[in-house]
């Protein structure tokens, strides 16, 4: 042992914050939430009315801009947006470089960042005009980016956007077989699809968004950034939990054995935890999630899909709400634990689940980008830490060890 005091007083003091449970690393106007209320607002607007009333672009203009779009403006945004959808032949050929199971994620990471190797023209920071077109390019290739690593891991061709559509059936279309498999061309799945990337678009300063700030904050390019932050989405902790929910389900099989998991969740020895509950911010309930239940039964309902899982799920749901574990730690069912069912029933596999997260959360990821960049003397981030390893000693030759 040595005298970390000692060392504290030669290096100075720091703030020892594990997880930043109380340490704001940024000022913001994009999004507020009060976790012990369950409120969620996007500048401002609370997410239950922006899912009544909007769609997902407009948020993505609200969220950039800070405003909604006044007369003339959605549309010139929506054209912006659908003018950028289509990706390169060259990035298209990256793909077959891939394992032919390789993870979505995987492929989408690599191509959101290889867009910096063909877009020279937005690449400088500096230059407001060319942070706005990365924004927009960002927008708009996610959803072609996305449907490619889907295509190119079940050996279908990759499908070119088809502009005439609105982005989530644009994205649909691109996704799957037309007109075998009419169910996603349902204008029904277009809008739950557009429902559900709302509730995802952004949420304040969480992992995969901090991520995105810290390496804006060095100047590195937005594709960099963004690919950042599509690699800290990917853990179960985060965006991952919503595939890792629907493997449970699937693994809980049935209604009757859901008091089984809850008492393994419980033991702190299994390993286990009830994926799509509990939350670092909201300690009551998620907003997100209420919305994303009621739109559960409703979306399966008009699509005429029974899931046996949505069975497990409120089950489960019931179970854990009235375990004391549960309620004393205020562990809620998150935004995560039903948009697996509904994505399921869109017909998305389980493996896309976060790369639906991944779209969705790109128009909070340049917006606060974007923020990042208009704020004076914005400093590049950089914590410390509390030293706990060995005091200075002398380099010992090999042959003396
Ligand atoms: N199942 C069982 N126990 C849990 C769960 C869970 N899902 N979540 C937390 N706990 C317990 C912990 O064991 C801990 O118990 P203790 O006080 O007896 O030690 C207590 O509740 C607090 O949990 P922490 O992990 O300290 O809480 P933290 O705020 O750090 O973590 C997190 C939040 C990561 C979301 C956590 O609840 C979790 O792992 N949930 C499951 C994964 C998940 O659904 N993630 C999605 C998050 S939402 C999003 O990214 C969109």
């Amino acid at each position: 042992a040595f005298d970390i005091g000692k060392l504290n007083k030669d290096t100075g003091y720091f703030t020892y914050d594990p997880g930043f449970m109380s340490t704001a690393a940024t000022k913001s106007a994009v999004t507020f939430i009060d976790g012990d209320q369950g409120v969620l607002l996007y500048r401002g607007y609370p997410i239950e009315q922006l899912a009544k009333h909007s769609n997902f672009l407009e948020v993505a203009y609200l969220l950039i801009n800070g405003e909604l779009p006044g007369a003339g403006e959605f549309e010139k945004f929506e054209h912006d947006v659908t003018h950028h959808t289509m990706m390169r032949e060259s990035l298209k050929n990256f793909f077959q470089g891939f394992h032919y199971d390789a993870h979505p994620m995987a492929m989408c990471m690599a191509a959101v960042g290889s867009l910096a190797a063909f877009y020279h023209d937005s690449l400088d920071i500096n230059d407001p005009a060319q942070r706005k077109l990365a924004a927009i390019r960002l927008i708009a290739k996610m959803p072609t980016i996305a449907a490619a690593a889907y295509r190119y891991s079940i050996g279908w061709p990759i499908r070119y956007p088809r502009n005439n559509l609105e982005y989530c059936s644009r994205f649909l279309h691109m996704m799957f077989e037309v007109p075998s498999e009419p169910l996603q061309m349902n204008p029904v799945a277009a809008k739950a699809l557009d429902l559900l990337f709302i509730l995802h678009a952004d949420h304040e300063q969480n992992a995969s968004t901090s991520t995105v700030r810290l390496v804006g904050s060095t100047g590195a390019n937005p594709y960099a950034c963004v690919a950042a932050g599509i690699a800290a989405l990917w853990g179960p902790a985060h965006g991952g939990a919503n595939e890792a929910v629907l493997k449970m389900l699937a693994e809980i099989g049935d209604a009757k054995n859901v008091g089984k998991a809850v008492e393994r969740a419980k033991d702190k020895n299994s390993g286990f935890r009830l994926m799509g509950f509990g939350h670092r911010v909201y300690k009551n309930f998620d907003p997100r999630a209420t919305i994303i239940r009621e739109m559960c039964h409703k979306v399966l309902g008009e699509l005429g899909v029974k899931d046996p899982l949505l069975d497990v799920a409120m089950e489960l749901e019931q179970a854990a709400l009235k375990d004391p574990y549960f309620v004393e730690r205020k562990l809620y069912p998150n935004v995560d634990f039903y948009s697996g069912i509904i994505y399921k029933a869109l017909g998305i596999p389980t493996e896309m689940f976060t790369v639906m997260f991944a779209i969705a959360r790109t128009a909070g990821w340049v917006a606060h980008w974007l923020e990042q960049h208009e704020t004076p003397d914005a400093k590049i981030g950089r914590p410390r830490q509390i030293y706990t390893g060995a005091p200075t000693r002398d380099y010992v030759p090999a042959d003396k060890r």
